[in-house]
């Protein structure tokens, strides 16, 4: 193994409390999660897809924002990616042959509606009725995500999620696939993350469309609460009864870097307002989380119609939690609205990815935990968790025992909540294969299976291979040190 592989997981030996938590049951089983329990991975169409101008395919927000100079790390782009668009047969062989029971993918709006709304791209639909049917006929149930942040550029253009024109738009996208797909595809999300994409979207500018605007933020974050709770509605109008709808969060453990502080307290509850609650309770008819956040509570107002807390409800059938790390928060009182700030992990010396986020696996069973206790809440699955590493391959193998050291701590932590009852009943790896990281392009890769993309080879991970060994029923000792 050259020495380098070790690199990132070096670090985690001076702290391995940190990444081997005490907490996470010694050992278990696939059983232990009882036959119901759902084993997936994940991917999004722009990660994987390429194909970016074949069959009738329009152009979206991440063709147009991959061409600007600058905003992609390297210049890299996903013209071309792990090309799923035409390899989805061989990866899902490969999904089958490491015994998942679930695929989660998403699909491309402007691959099906070119232009966003209007006529329909007959190709790409048939595009995602071949990929469903080819998950089925592996035995594989497919996770369809509607949004995944590839927004139509013609929709953009006409203002993207700063227009509320944006909640009719979506629910008929979402309507036009649940005709088609609606007949086998049983478990849908409407969007994948709204914080990330609005946020970094349109606050930071450091995703598609590459906004940073405070209005911009604001419209598209009360255009996005609409649109989850419409979306959810259009599903449920228009797919069987059977059919579970959700949606998915991206959320963050919070802590306060100076623990019983009352202003580091304070900024850490300000802090989880905005990562981790925000998009949630309007859903359950709570509203925006304003008591913690008055003035962005206030200048919200401006966006809001008569009615609207009534239409961001809706009764999911489950949410997706979706995590990676946890956040510390110290008080920042001369930052506007949230006088507060995030310590980064790279300054707190802790065990971290390539990412650059920490290594805190009790982060999923916190965040578990949190959401479960809102009274009304739906089922829960884990829809995206994992690490990016740098990987290497080295002869046939890529041995990533850093990845298997995640998983077997982030899995355990779900056994953890479902022993005290928390009613969660799936997970999916952040990523079946290697991908294209937005921003970040080509380099970190979540792969449980890795990507040459020079030739378009795959080769299962060392993390791969253990996960299908774990799936075919073989005992975890859960790693203590690498
Ligand atoms: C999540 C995204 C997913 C992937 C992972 C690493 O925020 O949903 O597409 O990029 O992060």
């Amino acid at each position: 193994m050259p020495d380098d592989i070790l690199l990132s997981v070096q670090r985690p030996l001076a702290l391995p409390s940190a990444f081997f938590p005490t907490t996470t049951p010694a050992s278990y089983s696939r059983a232990d999660f009882g036959p119901d329990f759902h084993w997936g991975a994940a991917c999004a169409a722009y990660q994987v897809e390429g194909a970016w101008q074949q069959q009738g395919k329009g152009p979206s927000i991440w063709d147009e924002f991959t061409r600007r100079p600058k905003a992609i790390a390297r210049g890299e782009h996903a013209r071309v990616s792990t090309d799923f668009f035409t390899r989805y047969e061989q990866d899902l062989d490969l999904a089958q042959s490491l015994g998942l029971t679930d695929f989660r993918f998403s699909a491309a709006w402007a691959r099906v509606l070119p232009e966003g709304v209007g006529a329909v791209n007959r190709r790409g639909l048939d595009f995602y009725d071949r990929l469903v049917d080819a998950c089925l006929e592996r035995d594989l149930r497919p996770w369809l995500t509607v949004y995944h942040w590839d927004l139509p550029l013609a929709l953009q253009q006409r203002g993207g999620w700063t227009n509320r024109d944006v909640v009719g738009w979506l629910a008929n996208y979402a309507q036009l696939l649940a005709r088609r797909l609606g007949d086998r595809v049983q478990h849908w999300m409407v969007l994948n993350e709204p914080m990330v994409f609005v946020g970094a979207g349109h606050a930071l500018g450091i995703h598609a469309p590459g906004r940073r605007s405070l209005p911009a933020f604001l419209a598209a974050a009360h255009h996005a609460t609409l649109a989850q709770a419409e979306g959810g509605r259009a599903l449920r109008d228009t797919l069987p009864g059977s059919a579970r709808i959700g949606t998915t969060f991206s959320c963050s453990y919070v802590t306060p870097a100076r623990p019983g502080h009352g202003p580091s307290e304070a900024a850490t509850r300000r802090v989880d307002a905005v990562l981790n609650r925000f998009f949630t309770e309007p859903v359950l008819g709570m509203g925006y989380p304003m008591a913690e956040l008055p003035a962005l509570g206030w200048l919200l107002r401006r966006y809001q119609k008569p009615g609207d807390v009534e239409r961001m409800k809706f009764d999911f059938d489950f949410w997706g939690i979706q995590n990676y790390t946890r956040e510390v928060v110290r008080a920042a009182p001369w930052l506007p609205l949230l006088g507060a700030a995030l310590v980064p992990a790279a300054k707190r010396g802790v065990p971290t990815t390539e990412m650059g986020w920490e290594v805190y696996p009790e982060s999923v069973y916190e965040m578990l935990k949190q959401y479960a206790a809102y009274p009304g809440a739906p089922e829960l699955y884990i829809t995206e968790s994992g690490a990016a590493l740098p990987d290497y391959p080295a002869g046939g193998r890529v041995p990533d025992a850093g990845r298997v050291a995640y998983y077997q701590a982030a899995i355990g932590q779900v056994l953890r909540a479902r022993r005290e009852g928390i009613r969660v009943n799936g997970y999916f790896p952040w990523s079946f294969t290697d991908n294209f990281e937005w921003a970040e392009g080509y380099r970190p890769r979540f792969g449980l299976v890795y990507v040459d993309y020079d030739t378009q080879e795959r080769i299962v991970k060392d993390s791969g291979r253990w996960y299908s060994e774990f799936l075919a029923g073989a005992r975890v000792e859960v790693a203590r040190t690498l």
